[in-house]
Parts: structure tokens; sequence; C-alpha cells
């Protein structure tokens, strides 16, 4: 198995060298013109960047793939010995940047909300969160293994997973959505119509592309697409890290995919104990499609 250590910070399971890394983290100067992509893990981000990547380059895939090579949007809290950390990235980049982070707001560098940044933040429903990420961390070798599926369950529930409890993060995203610049997404409504929320997006950053561009960005950030792609499928990304032949990172890309693994025994108690922990919240997920 995996010798891999997971490290607290307030309560919150980080990947140790990001722990290592905090003061350098917290001290990340963000620039008023920064728009952060904010998912819990997950969530959609590798179709949110997509999305943005292509609005960005206005529907140009070829000046998409050359911007993913130079700077696929530097991962704010990323560190790895002896590798370029993603502040050091993101201090190097040129303005106006896009970057992208899974911290939950309490451990935000506060440079962020100094600038009153743009955040766009994508949910996606805690059930296929789950099994998307006990498959993810099935392959993915720097994070801990997760066990049986059965043990997965209980940790998840416990937020016991990098990046903290499910519930929290998406809590505390959506109570101040309306106090930032926040556009908060799902990953079901992109889903279910990606020109729309695609339109949001493309709104949100202050861009103006005609319909023939828009459905071109909806054709080019599908999922089978996306799979296909290897600028966005990750199968440059060596086996020792993530190992696809155990499971793909490209994996279904559907609503729904929980039925296939929760019990009805275990969706009861899912059901129970999400009550409990959002109870007061106004959010509301959709969880089929
Ligand atoms: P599944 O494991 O359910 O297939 P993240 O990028 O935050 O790590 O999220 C990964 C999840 O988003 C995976 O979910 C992946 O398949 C899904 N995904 C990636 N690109 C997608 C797309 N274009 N459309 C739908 N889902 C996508």
């Amino acid at each position: 198995g995996r010798q891999l250590q997971l490290r607290e910070v307030e309560g919150i399971l980080l990947q140790a060298a990001t722990v290592d890394n905090w003061s350098e983290i917290q001290n990340f100067e963000a620039k008023p013109d920064d728009l952060l992509i904010c998912t819990y893990p997950k969530s959609g981000t590798t179709w949110i960047q997509e999305i943005v990547d292509m609005i960005e380059q206005n529907g140009d895939v070829e000046k998409c793939q050359r911007a993913i090579i130079q700077h696929r949007h530097p991962f704010i809290e990323w560190a790895q010995p002896s590798q370029t950390s993603g502040v050091e990235k993101a201090n190097i980049m040129p303005s106006p940047r896009i970057l992208r982070t899974h911290l939950p707001t309490q451990l935000l560098p506060p440079s962020f909300w100094e600038n009153n940044c743009k955040f766009l933040y994508v949910a996606r429903n805690a059930k296929d969160c789950m099994v998307s990420y006990y498959h993810f961390q099935r392959m993915n070798q720097m994070l801990p293994d997760p066990g049986t599926w059965e043990e997965y369950f209980e940790t998840f529930i416990n937020g016991k997973v990098a990046w903290g409890s499910w519930y929290d993060h998406v809590k505390g995203w959506w109570e101040i959505k309306d106090r930032y610049q926040i556009l908060f997404l799902f990953y079901e409504d992109i889903k279910r119509d990606p020109k729309h929320e695609i339109q949001k997006v493309m709104q949100f950053m202050g861009k103006n592309l005609g319909e023939t561009v828009l459905d071109k960005i909806v054709q080019e950030t599908s999922f089978e697409k996306m799979k296909e792609n290897p600028m966005t499928n990750r199968s440059t990304v060596p086996k020792s890290i993530l190992d696809q032949s155990i499971s793909p990172f490209m994996r279904k890309g559907t609503v729904g995919d929980w039925k296939n693994h929760f019990t009805v025994a275990q969706n009861e108690r899912f059901d129970e104990i999400y009550r409990q922990k959002m109870e007061g919240t106004s959010i509301n997920f959709c969880m089929e499609l």
C-alpha cells in the first residue's frame, strides 16, 4: 500500500507538502484582476478549466492547447519537494491570471478577499462527488488508498479526506456567494444545459462571443471530446502518479452514477446525515437528470 500521510490545518486534511508550504500559500499576493476557479475535488474542475480556457481563447482549440502547455491555471496550494510550487508559478504568470484552488473559504489566502477577486465556484452533488473521489483515490498515488467502498463511505461523510468535508466546503462558499464576486455553478446544470451555463461564465469573464463560437465551445468541452484530448485526459501524467489502468481520469462524467455504488441502506443513512449536516442552508442539488 501507499504510505501517504495527510496533515491537518485548522482541522482540514491536506497533502503533507502543502502543509509544509503553508506560510507561502497564506502569504500569496492576489491581484484585483485574478479569477480564481474554486471547487471541492472531483466536482468538475478540469471541465470548468477547459470551458474557461476556451472562452478566453475565443473558441480557438489550438490556442487553447498552447495555453494549457504554457500555464494551466496554477493550483495555489500545489507543493511538492523540489518542484515549482503553485504560488511560484502564479507569481511569474502574466495578468490577468486565472488560478485554481480546492481550498475551503476559511483557508483561502486572505489577499483574495482583500482584492475582491472574481471566484468561479463549481459544486457537484455529494453522492456523485463521493463516488468520483473514491475512484480517484484508487488511481491517484499521491492520495491515500481509499480502502473498500464501505470504508470510504465513512471516511467521506466524516470529512476525513484531502481538502476536508464536502458539506463544510459547499456550505462555506454558498454562504458568502452574495458578498463577493462569486459565480456559483452546479456540475449538474452544466451537464443538462452546457450552453446556458457556458454563457454565464462568458458574461462573468466579461467576454462576448457569438452563437457559433459558443456552440463550438459546447462541443469541444463535452465529456467525449475531453476524454480523447491528451491535454485534458491527463494521459501525459506518469503512471506512478495517476494509474489510469486502475480507473481512468475521465471516468464517466455523468449525473447519478452513485446509484451504481450506494446500497439502499447506505443511501438511507447518507440522506439522514446529509439532512443533519446541511440543515439551515438553502442550497439545492439535483442528484439525477
Ligand atoms: P467522474 O469520476 O464521475 O467521471 P475534477 O476535474 O474536479 O477532478 O472532476 C473530475 C470529474 O469530472 C470526473 O467525474 C470526470 O469524469 C468529470 N468530468 C471531466 N470532464 C467532464 C466533462 N467534459 N463533462 C462531464 N464530466 C466531466
